[in-house]
């Protein structure tokens, strides 16, 4: 049976980012159920409407991707209580122009990771208000709010701790679910 697509999104372009190692290990969690392709956000324009008639192409190939995916996993970090920049400059681009948004209609998991106590909760909060108007379903749970430490996570993404690895793949496993179950 083949797996569903699913494009991955990182909301840090960090070579060092702590949302990148708990990406990848979220992909190698998932990786029986799930095919990735992870989307390079970095070289998006900063957005502005002016060119929503005649789109960068760098803004076609990130359209591209997503409508090509069956389902999105997003992975951020949470700058000032909130998305980053970077991650909500590639959500904006990608619901315009008015009309063919990219992302209507598809499902999506959001996770991340931070060194404060709170884990990114409150800008996954905020993200998941964000995609809730783009028309993207969200998985609501588990939640992954996680404060990375030495114990958790490796610098290469390798996971250290048995009960994080078992969350990651019942969070993968509930999310393949998700995407096989489609949506109205
Ligand atoms: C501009 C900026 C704002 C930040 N704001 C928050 C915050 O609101 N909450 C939080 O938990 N961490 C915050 N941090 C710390 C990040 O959690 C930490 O830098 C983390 O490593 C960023 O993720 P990355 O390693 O994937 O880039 C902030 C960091 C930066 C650079």
């Amino acid at each position: 049976m083949t797996r569903p697509n699913v494009a991955v999104l990182v909301g840090s372009l960090s070579a060092r980012s702590i949302n990148q190692r708990l990406s990848l290990a979220l992909q190698a969690a998932g990786s029986e159920f799930l095919c990735f392709a992870p989307v390079d956000i970095s070289y998006l324009p900063l957005y502005n409407r002016d060119l929503d008639g005649d789109l960068p192409p760098a803004v076609k190939r990130l359209k591209k991707q997503v409508e090509a995916a069956d389902g999105l996993l997003l992975v951020t970090p949470e700058y000032n209580r909130s998305v980053p920049s970077v991650l909500k400059n590639a959500l904006d681009w990608g619901s315009r122009p008015y009309g063919a948004s990219a992302w209507r209609g598809k499902v999506a998991a959001v996770a991340g990771a931070s060194t404060g106590a709170l884990g990114t909760a409150v800008a996954q909060t905020h993200l998941r208000t964000i995609l809730t108007h783009l028309d993207i379903l969200t998985l609501p749970q588990p939640e992954l709010y996680v404060k990375v430490t030495d114990a958790l996570l490796s610098e290469t993404g390798d996971v250290l701790s048995p009960d994080f690895e078992r969350l990651l793949v019942d969070f993968m496993q509930r999310f393949a679910a998700m995407i096989g179950s489609g949506r109205a």
